[in-house]
């Protein structure tokens, strides 16, 4: 069985970024403004008036200070509240495509490999703009390269499940290597009029180049020593939007057509089901937890990042043990932990161990235990 490593990785990271102070402002005044037109229905007690968001709280509850976004007039227009994305033309690459050569050029050139390498690409992400043909495949055919691709969605967890299927791909001697892509624009499903949720979210894409141990080359090889997946069904996170939907016309544009979530109950079980995954599978790699000294983890909260490796080592993290990035981009689904591992592992020595944890939608976990070369 052909040996895997994970020879490169890449971040394209959007033009515009939003602040909280920016988002609040906005929020509150389309709040103002929904109050102050339905006053007369909110006075006879027929609507409930809105209430405002603050900075204060999301930063005390999530960690979040802004998210980076692929378009920003749309989303801070009151009136409007949603990105303004025009449509392209089927002749033009797609803006995921685009997003997505753009990791992953940085990717192959961080592993001194060339589209000839590359046997298979797989489009791993929350949201596909479109149902086909896959993204994957256009995306092989932006950066010339030959084999196979395909898109899958597994959520936040997408990117690590990516990396079980690539590294099985390398193993199988199906591909020499796999290119990993993750090209999330959540702000196209999040509900920006929604107080529980509007600041949880950005946009980002990353790539990974995953390759057969004995080809590679580059100067920053991690030995994929084991990886796990875990899904358990839940419906605390969901969004309902798909090709279905106009076959009921009373559901078009409702709310559970964005994401939403039951936030208290994920954050206490998907938690205790992450922290239980990382233990295992350090184990089955035939470590102890006292011998992985970075965790970079899904990016939706530091207070869930905070209890999860409180839960793993037995006491508090310390702060270069689980790098956090979430503060700058905010949860960006499947890239989050990739975006951590891309920009907090030069400084490793050759040896150390790490592990890279997805956890989100489904619910499913995706952990990957790496060395150091
Ligand atoms: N601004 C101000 N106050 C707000 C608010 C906002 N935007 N949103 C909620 N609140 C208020 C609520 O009304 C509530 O008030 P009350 O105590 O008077 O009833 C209080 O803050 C707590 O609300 P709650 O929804 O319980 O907040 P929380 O502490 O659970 O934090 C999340 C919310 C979403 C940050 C948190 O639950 C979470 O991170 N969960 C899961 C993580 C995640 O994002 N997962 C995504 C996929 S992995």
């Amino acid at each position: 069985m052909n040996q895997a490593v994970i020879s490169g990785t890449g971040l394209y990271t959007p033009p515009y970024s939003i602040s909280n102070e920016e988002l609040i402002a906005c929020f509150n005044a389309y709040v103002a403004k929904f109050n102050a037109e339905n006053a007369p229905a909110i006075a006879r007690g027929e609507l409930a008036a809105l209430e405002e968001s603050s900075v204060g709280f999301i930063e005390k509850a999530s960690g979040i200070k802004a998210r980076y976004v692929v378009e920003k007039e749309g989303i801070l227009d009151i009136d409007r509240m949603v990105p303004s994305i025009p449509e392209r033309p089927d002749d033009q690459h797609s803006i995921m495509c685009d997003m997505a050569v753009a990791a992953s050029e940085q990717a192959l050139a961080r592993a001194g490999r060339t589209a000839a390498d590359v046997d298979m690409v797989l489009v791993a992400c929350s949201n596909l703009q479109r149902a086909y043909p896959a993204i994957a495949v256009e995306v092989q055919e932006a950066l010339g390269i030959d084999g196979y691709g395909f898109d899958m969605n597994v959520a936040c967890s997408s990117a690590t499940f990516g990396i079980q299927t690539a590294v099985a791909a390398i193993q199988s001697g199906q591909a020499r290597a796999v290119l990993i892509v993750n090209p999330e624009i959540t702000s196209g499903h999040l509900n920006w009029r929604d107080r529980d949720s509007h600041f949880i979210f950005g946009d980002a894409c990353t790539a990974i180049l995953v390759e057969r141990a004995d080809l590679a080359t580059s100067a920053h090889r991690f030995e994929i020593l084991g990886t796990r997946l875990k899904t358990k069904f839940s419906n605390n996170i969901r969004n309902n939007f798909g090709f279905l939907n106009r076959a009921d016309e009373s559901g078009i544009g409702k709310p559970d057509k964005l994401f939403r979530q039951q936030g208290r109950k994920v954050f206490k079980e998907v938690c205790a089901m992450a922290a239980e995954t990382i233990k295992e599978t350090i184990a089955a790699a035939g470590l102890a937890v006292s011998q992985v000294s970075r965790f970079w983890l899904h990016q939706a909260n530091i207070n869930m990042n905070l209890l999860t490796t409180r839960m793993v080592l037995g006491r508090d993290a310390e702060p270069h043990e689980a790098p956090v990035i979430l503060d700058t981009y905010a949860n960006t689904s499947s890239a989050g932990s990739i975006i951590a591992f891309h920009k907090y592992q030069d400084d490793m020595q050759s040896g150390a161990n790490g592990v890279i944890c997805s956890f989100g939608a489904g619910y499913s976990i995706g952990c990957v235990v790496v060395k150091r070369i």
